[in-house]
């Protein structure tokens, strides 16, 4: 049996939980957990099974590691001389085997799947896409031609500045000293969705919202609450999951758009206009509550913060039934409040520029 090696990207703070998920899948054996990156072998037969991967933002075919990728210009050169004589040719099989495999895996619902058809015909197209941690005296635009310009005179593929437009995704993650490459496993990223038609400010990345509804622990039949809905990112993932996903938001183009993304996504969520600080809702009446407030920047509320906070979690607690779990994603964890619920975690998390927490809270019984 063949293996391949792979990494998968994700959001910093959200490894553990993307790695829980990879490892979960039959046939993979997850080998390292670095930030914001999950290692991981796959056996051939499972490798179809990584685009069912919900958490991460992205899954690749790791191509290569090249060393000795420092802060100074020089790098620019040493990664065009590496893309020059990188071996593609594995990695393009796998991912055309890939791409064309009949029948989605069991859970699949991402685009990624359905437009997958891979063109191996002719001179490929490809895009490259860039990401660094740490200081460097260099940009990734500057990364990004380096590698397009070694590609392009080592093997005559063609660049294409349009990532839609690719056959391919080059991905080099450089880490410390370190570039890791990959070719992205299917053709379009995982982390985009299909049923996100309508968008709105402040709307969540979906690997975030699952990772939420793992951390609250959603399952099937489930009945799960969102107050501030938005877009319906977290309802319809829910929903995807099988609970049974009731949510609301003060703003009825939120609305509108929860409505349209459910229906895009072909799954039942109730939407209605209402305030979180004075929720339609009987006490005790919902088992999870899954939430991202809004922060007071990129979305204006209609109080001052804290008073605004104070409200919506008075709301939370008493519509959340007993054994209930919520989980929230705030820039201003210190405003939650849930009397005689247990604060049982705080993950720090990178977003929009920002690092706000997710707080996850449990009743004692
Ligand atoms: C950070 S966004 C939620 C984004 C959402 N999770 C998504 O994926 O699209 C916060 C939402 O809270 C809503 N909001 C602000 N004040 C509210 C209130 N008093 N009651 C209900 N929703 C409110 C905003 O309209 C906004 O849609």
């Amino acid at each position: 049996m063949t293996t391949q090696r792979i990494f998968a990207l994700t959001t910093r703070g959200l490894e553990g939980i993307s790695a829980d998920e990879i490892a979960a899948l039959p046939g993979v054996l997850v080998t390292a957990i670095a930030y914001r990156r999950v290692a991981a072998t796959v056996s051939d037969g499972a490798l179809r099974s990584l685009l069912s991967l919900r958490t991460v933002d992205d899954v690749f075919l790791e191509a290569a590691a090249w060393p000795d990728i420092g802060r100074p210009r020089k790098a620019l050169a040493r990664l065009r001389d590496f893309s020059a004589r990188l071996d593609l040719r594995a990695a393009t099989v796998v991912c055309a085997a890939v791409r064309t495999t009949e029948g989605p895996p069991a859970n699949a619902t991402s685009a990624a799947i359905t437009s997958d058809a891979v063109r191996l015909s002719g001179t490929p197209l490809f895009s490259v896409t860039p990401s660094f941690v740490g200081k460097r005296n260099y940009n990734t635009e500057e990364i990004r031609e380096a590698v397009a310009a070694g590609i392009e005179a080592g093997h005559g593929w063609r660049f294409s500045a349009l990532d839609d437009e690719a056959d391919f995704n080059l991905r080099v993650f450089i880490e410390h000293q370190t570039a890791f490459v990959g070719v992205r496993l299917a053709r379009r990223p995982l982390h985009e969705r299909a049923y996100k038609q309508s968008h709105l400010a402040g709307s969540l990345k979906p690997p975030i919202a699952v990772a939420m509804l793992h951390l609250a622990d959603v399952r099937a039949g489930m009945s799960l609450l969102d107050p501030c809905c938005g877009a319906g990112t977290i309802l319809i993932e829910a929903a995807l999951l099988g609970a049974v996903a009731q949510g609301g938001d003060c703003d009825p183009a939120a609305i509108e758009a929860t409505r349209d993304n459910g229906s895009a996504g072909g799954v039942s969520v109730a939407a209605q206009q209402w305030s979180a600080a004075a929720l339609p809702l009987v006490d005790a009446s919902m088992e999870r509550i899954v939430c991202n407030l809004p922060w007071g920047r990129q979305v204006p509320t209609d109080a001052a913060l804290a008073r605004f906070y104070r409200n919506a979690c008075t709301e939370m607690r008493r519509v959340l039934a007993r054994g209930g779990r919520i989980a929230v994603l705030t820039s201003a964890p210190e405003l939650l409040h849930f009397p005689a619920l247990h604060c049982e975690r705080h993950i720090e998390i990178s977003l929009f520029g920002q690092n706000p927490t997710i707080a996850l809270y449990a009743s004692r019984d």
